[in-house]
Formats: structure tokens, sequence, C-alpha cells
């Protein structure tokens, strides 16, 4: 055995999605952020496209991402999503616009793209477990509009795949919930 696989296997399986409301106030270093960032660009991608891009809204970052959502009120994205978007920001050490850049080119398809910033963003997720830190993707809200797209500055051909709200646990760890092995894998010998 090369690593610790026993390590490995409790980050996997203990990564969990916690939300901002079951955060504290604590706020999460940007020390550490950095060190999830670093760890998403080892995430595998064909062709070496590195299609990931990350938008970190910290501090006075975060008053300028509420300011865009109430700028943005629509019937679909209404003042009550608001309010809870504010409330969340509030015990949110930061705000990540998990984004997909594609190349020019395009020499790979757009989900191989996507594929990788997921991945990108798994090795994030599991870096910030082992901070023990509570983080959330949501694809709510404005998410996947054209007012989110411009926002973070994205040409026509790039996407916002989600928004991760990063910070720390003031609830109990979660429990996670799977279907075992048998329903997900077939082998065939
Ligand atoms: C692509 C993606 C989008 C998600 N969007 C939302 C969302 O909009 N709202 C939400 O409550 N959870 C969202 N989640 C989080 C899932 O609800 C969560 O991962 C799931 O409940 C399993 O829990 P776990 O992460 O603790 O294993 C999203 C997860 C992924 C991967």
């Amino acid at each position: 055995m090369k690593y610790n696989l026993s390590e490995i296997n409790e980050i996997i399986r203990n990564r969990r999605t916690i939300y901002p409301e079951q955060f504290s106030l604590r706020k999460v270093p940007k020390e550490i952020i950095n060190a999830l960032l670093e760890n998403a660009r080892w995430a595998p991608n064909h062709g070496l496209t590195q299609p990931w891009f990350f938008k970190i809204f910290y501090g006075e970052g975060i008053k300028k991402f509420i300011q865009f959502h109430s700028a943005s009120l629509t019937d679909k994205f209404d003042s009550q999503k608001f309010e809870k978007l504010k409330q969340r920001a509030e015990k949110t050490s930061a705000i990540i616009a998990i984004c997909m850049k594609r190349k020019p080119a395009e020499k790979f398809p757009e989900i191989e793209d996507v594929e990788s910033v997921a991945c990108a963003v798994q090795n994030m997720f599991l870096t910030a477990t082992a901070y023990g830190l509570a983080f959330y993707w949501g694809t709510g809200g404005l998410t996947y509009t054209p007012e989110m797209q411009n926002f973070l500055g994205l040409r026509e051909k790039d996407k916002c795949l989600g928004l991760i709200f990063l910070g720390y646990p003031a609830v109990e760890w979660p429990k996670g919930q799977r279907r075992p092995v048998e329903y997900y894998s077939e082998w065939v010998e």
C-alpha cells in the first residue's frame, strides 16, 4: 500500500454537505481557501484543457455578490429568495463561483470540461473535509442565468456550474446515506 488508505476512505466517506444555516460565525482564513484551490488543479482533465475557474467572493466581495443579487430581482428570483441568500451569506466565509472556461479550439466535447470541473470541486471538498470545514454546492437562484454569466465575466461558451458556500460547522457532523455498491455496479467476467 502506497498511502494510508484508512484516512482517505474516511475523508471520502465523511465528506458531507453542510448548509450555510448550520455554519458558525468563524471565518475561514484565505490561506486555507488557497489550499483548496491548490488541490483543485490536480483533477483529471482531457487534453490538459484545465477548464476550471473559480471566482472567490470574500469579505467585501460577499457584499458585492449580494448587491448583484439585489439588483437582479425578478419573478423567478424574488425577494423571499434574496432574503434567504442574504441570511446564508452572513454565516459564509466565502462564496466561490464554480466556472467552466472553454478553450476556443473546442477540441473535446463540453461535457468533458464539465466533468473535469466537477472532479476539481471534489478535490476541493475532500481537502475542505480534512480541514473540518463546512461547505455546500448550490445551483439555485441565478446560477444558470445570463445575469450570472455576465456578473462573473464569463464568455458565451463558458458556464457557471454552481456556488460553493464555505464556512465552519456549528452542528454535529452529519451522517451520510448511500445505496450499497451492488446497486450501482455490474461485473462482466
Ligand atoms: C452539481 C450539484 C448541485 C447541487 N445543487 C444543490 C442545490 O441546489 N441545493 C441543495 O440543497 N443541494 C445541492 N447539492 C448538494 C446535494 O444536495 C448533496 O450533495 C446531496 O444531498 C448529498 O449529500 P452529501 O453531499 O452530504 O453526500 C448539489 C450537489 C451537486 C453535486
